[in-house]
């Protein structure tokens, strides 16, 4: 994809799907793949078959499962990482079991496997899929180097809360974003062709719903009806599928009662009959057995059943396959030919890895932490950091600058910089922010190194006043706040989230001097801070860096790197506001702004003296900051926003275009963002929905012409009938800065 402002960007997912890495189905290559399966199948005894479907994770080592392999009783291996056992095993698979068949190798590679890059949710603040392509390159290039050759990612799970910790590992609230980001990371750790030995197979989870866990406390209930899932939470999956994403995971949640590994629904008839996917679909860690504690099973016999006739190929780790599968093909409640295919999907991929002509890895390569890696998860960290307040150019440090007081916990924290799923990844290649300013900014600037708390729950105050008087002694404060990485991920929801321990008391100490203070967040979830925004001169958000976070944050502090990253996702005012995502309805009654909040309220004012609209007395309507927002140390102008004709055709593609100038002081790149609203349909539609965007790189003063190219199907959605359509009317277009602001003009479609 082109990022140029003077070329066209072709907005959509349709246009996606084009751009993206498809499976050669139908090609010489496929049609031999199919009959080696044919063939393959043609040899297997019914346990050998169902030994393909079970997946487990050696915690003791490889001789735990040594036996297994030889029997045939095991398709796939987690978290095996040293290349030599995967030697070991794949020599038993192949040499010592009776079909030789090659184990398939996984791990959780999320966002990195040593070189670590920005949590997914900082990634997706790039809006640069290229980017974010590339750091699942690098993440496929090192995995694959351990004999790694499946990664559970990327996740793109709808995530328009907070507060549940999986927030982190997703691309965000927006369909469209996490279908782009999503398609991206496919791209990345599927490379040009799953063949090639650095090439992973990817896994688009988690099938679905997962992210709208009720109350965001993770793995909880959804309740989503099928309209919603069609127009929200399936469109980044149905993206993966088309982009040839090799495998798919079910996700833990029960939706409307049925738990997603037992749902034929989403298995069967959307996956496989609309969608066409020929690639694997595995279960979560246990979610078959899990089953049962959901109260939709029995027991493991019912649970084995009902996934395997859902739809369902491998089942991870929980082992009711293994154990009864064949007793239930045996009683007829699982038919031989749904077991056949499950094992076809599975030897499909293994034989598109190129699994069978060579199922050893390389020892002797020497990948990981490459200086090339180094280099593009610091690009990546630089593209990602949101500046979220930039009062009186704060930013960057001029020379007038000559002693900054390091302050907070996360300024030398290498463990918690990573973020959450970071298994391989080491603290000890972590470059964070303190010794990365002294040693790239310490010939000019003097650092002085006050944390005042230890870690971000530190609730002791004693060394504030050390921090406070480190500030009075610097010409600007740095503080260095947010959570550590254990706060965010799996089972790590929160119900508050406020800066925890005592780093809001130490914003506060600190604002007080009166020195310039820059916050930086790294965290892995957006925090209500709007209270340290208020007190701070400047805020930049990292989200979870990685690796590289100290030397780009450096850059971008000092200006060698202009800010550019936008929100993916509604910064809350309060929890209470939760949840709270752009692309809403507008209800009967929207908020008008004017409504008169807590405060203002008179003494005994009369019931209905507020007027009756939709927004909360104490947090108003608004979000602190509004998806897609972001400053930059330079600004922009948007200006002449025209469309080739107010009438497209529905069959037709709609020609935007407009000028952006660079009106500041920087050369800086700015995300220009698309939008569109269908002003009425068949039922309630989203005040705005994101269509396009682009990255624009401008010099200072520099204006181009950006256009986009909408294809007017990409306004298509399921309406009262289920049925995907474009509905004509009238529709409201903006292109502008984030989802809030922007130039607006309207079309018809007749
Ligand atoms: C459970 C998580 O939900 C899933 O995302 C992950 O891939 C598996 N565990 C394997 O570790």
């Amino acid at each position: 994809m082109k990022t140029s402002g003077s070329t066209i960007f072709y907005t959509g997912l349709l246009a996606l799907s084009l751009t993206a890495c498809s499976q050669p189905s139908g090609s010489g290559k496929e049609a031999s793949v199919d009959r080696q399966v044919e063939e393959l199948l043609g040899k297997m005894t019914l346990q050998e078959k169902i030994g393909q479907m079970n997946q487990l994770s050696p915690f003791g080592g490889p001789e735990e499962v040594a036996e297994q392999i030889r029997k045939g009783e095991i398709g796939s291996l987690l978290n095996v990482t040293d290349p030599d056992v995967v030697n070991r095993i794949q020599k038993i698979a192949v040499e010592e079991s009776r079909l030789g068949i090659p184990v398939l190798m996984s791990r959780d590679v999320i966002h990195g496997y040593k070189t670590i890059f920005p949590i997914p949710l900082g990634q997706a603040a790039t809006f640069n899929p290229q980017i974010v392509e590339d750091g699942a390159r690098v993440a496929a290039i090192e995995a694959s180097a351990d004999g790694i050759r499946w990664t559970f990612a990327p996740m793109i799970d709808i995530s328009r809360d907070p507060r549940w910790g999986r927030i982190a590992e997703s691309c965000g609230e927006d369909p469209y974003l996490s279908a782009v980001m999503g398609v991206a990371m496919v791209k990345g750790f599927q490379g040009d062709s799953l063949n090639d030995p650095t090439s992973i197979a990817a896994c688009a989870k988690h099938f679905v719903g997962y992210g709208a866990a009720e109350g965001g406390r993770d793995y909880n209930s959804t309740s989503i009806p099928e309209r919603q899932l069609r127009n929200v939470y399936f469109p980044p999956f149905e993206a993966a599928a088309k982009a040839g994403c090799a495998t798919f995971m079910t996700s833990f949640n029960d939706n409307d009662g049925v738990p997603s590994t037992g749902n034929s629904f989403i298995l069967k008839d959307v996956l496989r009959d609309e969608w066409n996917y020929d690639g694997m679909v595995v279960t979560d860690w246990a979610s078959t057995a899990e089953m049962i504690s959901h109260g939709f099973c029995k027991d493991e016999k019912e649970a084995a059943m009902k996934s395997v006739n859902a739809g369902v190929d491998m089942e991870m780790v929980s082992g009711t396959f293994i154990r009864h599968l064949e007793a239930l093909v045996k009683e007829k409640k699982v038919s031989e030919a749904a077991i056949d295919e499950a094992v076809r999907n599975i030897l499909r991929l293994k034989f598109r890895l190129g699994l069978f002509d060579n199922p050893y890895v390389n020892t002797d390569q020497d990948v990981k932490y490459a200086p090339t890696h180094l280099a593009k998860a610091k690009e990546a960290v630089e593209q990602s950091v949101i500046l979220l307040k930039n009062d009186g150019e704060t930013l960057p440090f001029t020379d007038k600058i000559r002693t900054i007081a390091v302050v907070g916990p996360l300024a030398d924290a290498a463990h918690d910089q990573m973020g959450t799923w970071v298994f391989d990844g080491e603290k000890a290649h972590t470059q964070t922010l303190l010794p990365a300013l002294k040693e790239m900014y310490g010939d000019k600037v003097t650092f002085i190194y006050e944390p005042a708390l230890g870690y971000s729950r530190d609730k002791n105050t004693a060394n504030i006043s050390k921090a406070v008087s480190a500030a009075m002694r610097a010409d600007a404060v740095l503080a260095c706040v947010g959570e550590e990485s254990i706060l965010s991920g799996e089972a790590h929801s929160l119900a508050d989230l406020h800066l925890q321990g005592a780093q809001s008391e130490l914003i506060a100490a600190l604002a007080k001097t009166g020195k310039p203070l820059v916050t930086v967040v790294m965290a892995g979830r957006p925090l209500t801070i709007e209270q340290e925004v208020k007190q701070s001169d400047a805020v930049l958000y990292a989200f979870h860096p990685g690796t590289m976070g100290g030397p780009a944050i450096a850059d971008l502090l000092f200006g060698k790197a202009v800010p550019s990253g936008k929100t993916p996702v509604t910064f809350p005012k309060m929890v209470g506001q939760i949840p709270v995502y752009y692309a809403h309805t507008n209800t009967g009654r929207p908020a008008s702004r004017q409504e008169t909040l807590i405060d203002d309220i008179p003494l005994e004012a009369g019931q209905t003296s507020l007027g009756c609209t939709s927004f909360y007395m104490d947090a108003g309507f608004d979000p602190l900051f509004p998806f897609g927002y972001g400053l930059s140390y330079t600004t922009f102008g948007y200006d002449n926003l025209r469309l080739a004709t107010d009438k497209p055709s529905a069959n037709g593609t709609l020609e935007i275009s407009f000028d952006l100038t660079n009106t500041g002081k920087y050369d800086g790149t700015e995300v220009v963002q698309l939008y569109v609203q269908d002003k009425t349909g068949s039922v309630t539609r989203p005040v705005k929905e994101l269509k396009g965007f682009q990255r624009v790189s401008l010099k200072q003063g520099e204006k181009k012409t950006v256009s986009f190219s909408l294809p007017i199907e990409e306004l298509a959605f399921w309406n009262i009938d289920m049925q995907r359509v474009v509905e004509p009317g009238e529709f409201n277009l903006w292109v502008g800065p984030n989802s809030a602001e922007g130039l607006q003009t309207s079309f018809t479609i007749e």
